[in-house]
């Protein structure tokens, strides 16, 4: 996959408003709840990317009737008729599509095979077919557990699954197959995980109890099988989209820039903490609830001086997609920064340490590769030649970067961005960096 890549420099200080893409996570559930539910959901402000799209294309070849009117889909759900698809379903660059299928397509008793991108056919799946063959279904997998996945399903039976590292993902696997089960599901997370799913699934008319445990654990479980009923989402603001500018304005002296409509989820705004922590101004106008969660605009203005900061590992749940971004604040703090506790980070689009640390160290900025996190220096950044590793979120955090660099920050490939944020490139040069060329 090649396109035109663009080169990223310092221009004007960074300033300004933007409205983040809709929220990923959020869409992709849309779409899947969707699926499962009967009659026709709208969904409004839907993420444009790569990967929600692929979740749209999957769920149309799995029954539903999609019409798409710009950032508002319309989806008439297959409820309890899904189709067989024609062929594999592809689930791009999207672990998310991918873990979440696969709960979805465990109750067909005709075998669905899931594949997906070079990055994604790398990542682990034992985390979800572990549960999902006690429950009954039958997963075959490639060498190591990775995917492809073909899922042989039918007759579910609930169970009880203590999740063994706390994702959201896996526990929505789970309840979506419980959908489909005799008898009560229950997924019990072991500390914090997006929310998403517990808070979404009351409105399409399926109660779920949550239990509250110590430390962000918690308990969700779903009585027995259900229905679903449409629902219309008007999708937030993707926090983990806004984070690079939100960082970018926090890594320099007076730069203000504000976010539009983003999400507040408590599960996902580690990095506000974060960055407020590190001395920027972090500040929440025009609070409210949409779609079940807060959103409000969030306006981040760079200190004079940004302080280092050890991000506690028990924050990094909240900030696990995020850490891209904070490595934009960690290299304008003075002294070291660290996060711990994300070993997470290594099975995500990509090993995130190390294209993290590897491109950092070509930026001229001194860092050090942890098992379950990294160390960053504070610095002067230079401009470099950027391997993306097929990660959206390595080149966007790189790109924003280059808004403090005057050299040109370049890259081996930018069409990962595609996956999620299409319109990034041109954010950044409306808020003031400078950008020539490409995407
Ligand atoms: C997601 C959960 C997180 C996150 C991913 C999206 C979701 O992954 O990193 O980008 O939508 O549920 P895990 O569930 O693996 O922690």
């Amino acid at each position: 996959m090649t396109s035109p890549t663009p080169a990223v420099r310092r221009g004007r200080p960074l300033g300004g408003r933007f409205a983040p893409p809709g929220d990923k996570s959020i869409t992709h559930r849309a779409v899947l709840f969707g699926l499962l539910a009967e009659g026709a959901s709208r969904i409004e402000y839907a993420n444009p990317g790569e990967d929600c799209l692929g979740s749209l294309r999957c769920a149309e070849s799995l029954g539903a009737t999609v019409r798409r009117e710009g950032d508002a889909w319309h989806l008439t759900g297959a409820a309890g008729a899904l189709h067989a698809p024609g062929g594999p379903l592809d689930c791009g660059n999207s672990g998310t599509t991918m873990r979440m299928l696969a709960g979805i397509v465990a109750r067909s008793g005709a075998p669905v095979t899931l594949t997906g991108d070079a990055s994604l056919t790398r990542r682990p799946m034992a985390r979800i077919v572990t549960p999902l063959a006690r429950m009954g279904a039958n997963l075959v997998t490639a060498e190591g557990g990775r995917p492809p996945l073909t899922i042989t399903g039918g007759a579910l039976r609930g169970i009880t699954y203590d999740v063994p590292v706390a994702s959201a993902q896996v526990a929505t696997c789970v309840l979506l197959a419980g959908l489909a089960a005799e008898g009560a599901t229950e997924v019990r997370l072991p500390g914090p995980a997006r929310d998403h799913t517990e808070r979404m699934l009351p409105a399409y008319g399926v109660p779920l109890e949550v239990t509250a445990g110590a430390g962000g654990a918690r308990a969700v479980r779903l009585a027995g099988a259900a229905s679903l009923r449409a629902c219309d989402v008007r999708v937030p603001g993707d926090a983990s989209a806004a984070a690079f500018f939100l960082a970018a304005a926090a890594a320099e002296p007076g730069a203000r820039v504000t976010a539009e409509r983003m999400n507040l989820n408590p599960t996902r705004t580690g990095l506000l903490d974060v960055l407020a922590a590190m001395g920027a101004d972090v500040a929440v106008t025009n609070a409210r609830e949409e779609a079940g969660e807060p959103v409000g605009d969030v306006t981040v203005t760079g200190p004079e001086r940004l302080r280092a900061f050890d991000v506690p590992a028990e924050w990094a749940p909240r900030l696990i997609d995020e850490v891209p971004a904070w490595v934009i604040a960690a290299s304008a703090a003075e002294g070291r920064s660290s996060v711990s506790g994300a070993a997470e980070l290594r099975v995500k689009e990509s090993d995130r340490v190390v294209a993290l640390a590897r491109n950092l160290a070509a930026c001229g900025i001194e860092t050090e590769e942890r098992p379950d996190g990294l160390v960053v220096t504070g610095g002067r950044p230079r401009g470099a030649r950027i391997e993306a590793h097929l990660d959206h979120r390595i080149v966007m955090a790189f790109a924003a970067l280059g808004a403090r660099t005057d050299d040109a920050m370049t890259f081996d490939d930018v069409s990962s961005v595609a996956t999620s944020y299409p319109s990034y490139f041109a954010t950044l040069a409306e808020l003031g960096a400078s950008v020539e060329g490409g995407a």
